[in-house]
């Protein structure tokens, strides 16, 4: 049975030299090489989307152009501006708040438990002052007194999955520094939605192992435990297929590279298990929007005046204008 401290983050979870995930990030070292420089997220690809147009089939991304992508995509559905505040959890090496800070211009504050992950974004902030980024050392489940401002962004990148056990409380954190109106913007890796989110040993083998995950909940439970926390979906997207396409090139980058997991495993062979979970249903991906009202408000405008016809789980990015008198 493994230790669970939802107060300091850390789980004892030993792989090879790696006590837990907080080791197996700072140790890391196929990151720059197989994701792209200072990224830690899967891509998104636009031909594999309905929202872009089917002319973009015929350009596919190659994986880290998919990674600035999945950024750029989160920024549009989550409607993140020059205005916001944004607190972006589990950061890594600042692949994300760049992006929001150079295309909205918004402040960023980003926390991560990786030493060297805050290093690497700390120097990239002191090299490029004009953008408006501020990052700590810290965790997102016991968010330090001094950072509990209220942000109108909390937003989150394949960190969130890293606490599935304790997934209520995680969200309840979050709430806690969420301003009235503030939307939490999420990508999280996802588990099954068998029954008892049953998972096969070649899933545990390659997957949760290499990635110190202990539970992993499928997306129907991740919205049931979200919405339990008293959160309603503005949107809602499964990102099952740009996982599938992620894994599959960045299998490849592995395999040329010769990286190893800490077990010793081949990582391209993790990474092609990784394809092949996610093909089995085993192991999924999504994309959320959500808030703490029933509606979002944008800039000071509260949607409930706008005459515009969704349902209680619609997209909200179709409806920025009211469509018609009151
Ligand atoms: C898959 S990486 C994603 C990093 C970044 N969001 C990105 O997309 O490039 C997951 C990150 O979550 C961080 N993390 C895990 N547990 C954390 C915690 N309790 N508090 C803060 N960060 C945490 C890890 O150090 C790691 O940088």
């Amino acid at each position: 049975m493994r230790q669970m401290s939802i107060k300091s983050g850390l789980r004892a979870s030993q792989v090879g030299d790696e006590a837990n995930q907080k080791d197996y990030y700072d140790k890391a070292v196929h990151y720059d090489t197989c994701w792209g420089l200072d990224n830690i997220h899967t891509g998104y690809y636009p031909h594999l989307s309905a929202h872009f147009p089917s002319s973009s089939d015929y350009a596919p991304l190659e994986f880290k152009q998919a990674a600035f992508t999945l950024n750029g995509h989160m920024i549009n559905v989550g409607r993140i501006n020059r205005n916001d505040t944004v607190l972006d959890v589990g950061c890594g090496k600042g692949h994300g708040p760049v992006q929001i800070a150079r295309q909205t211009g918004a402040k960023v504050v980003g926390i991560d438990i990786g030493t060297s992950n805050i290093v690497r974004c700390k120097e990239y902030a002191a090299q490029n002052p004009e953008l408006d980024l501020t990052y700590e050392e810290a965790s997102f489940t016991d968010i330090p007194a001094h950072l509990k401002n209220k942000y109108s962004v909390i937003f989150a990148q394949l960190a969130i999955n890293h606490y599935h056990t304790d997934l209520h409380s995680v969200f309840e954190e979050f709430k806690s520094v969420m301003a009235p109106g503030a939307r939490c913007v999420f990508n999280d890796y996802l588990g099954s939605d068998r029954p008892g989110g049953e998972m096969s040993d070649d899933t545990k083998e390659h997957v949760l192992k290499r990635l110190h995950f202990d539970v992993l909940h499928g997306h129907r439970e991740w919205r049931r435990i979200a919405e339990d926390c008293g959160f309603y979906f503005q949107y809602y997207e499964n990102l099952d297929d740009h996982m599938v396409q992620s894994y599959k090139d960045l299998s490849h980058t592995a395999y040329q590279n010769g990286f190893k997991s800490a077990d010793g495993a081949e990582l391209g062979k993790n990474y092609a298990e990784t394809v092949e979970a996610i093909m089995r249903g085993e192991i999924g991906m999504n994309l959320a929007v959500m808030t703490l009202e029933p509606r979002v408000y944008f800039n000071g405008v509260d949607t409930k005046d706008m005459n515009d016809m969704r349902g209680p789980h619609g997209t909200y990015h179709n409806c920025a204008y009211p469509l018609g008198p009151k």
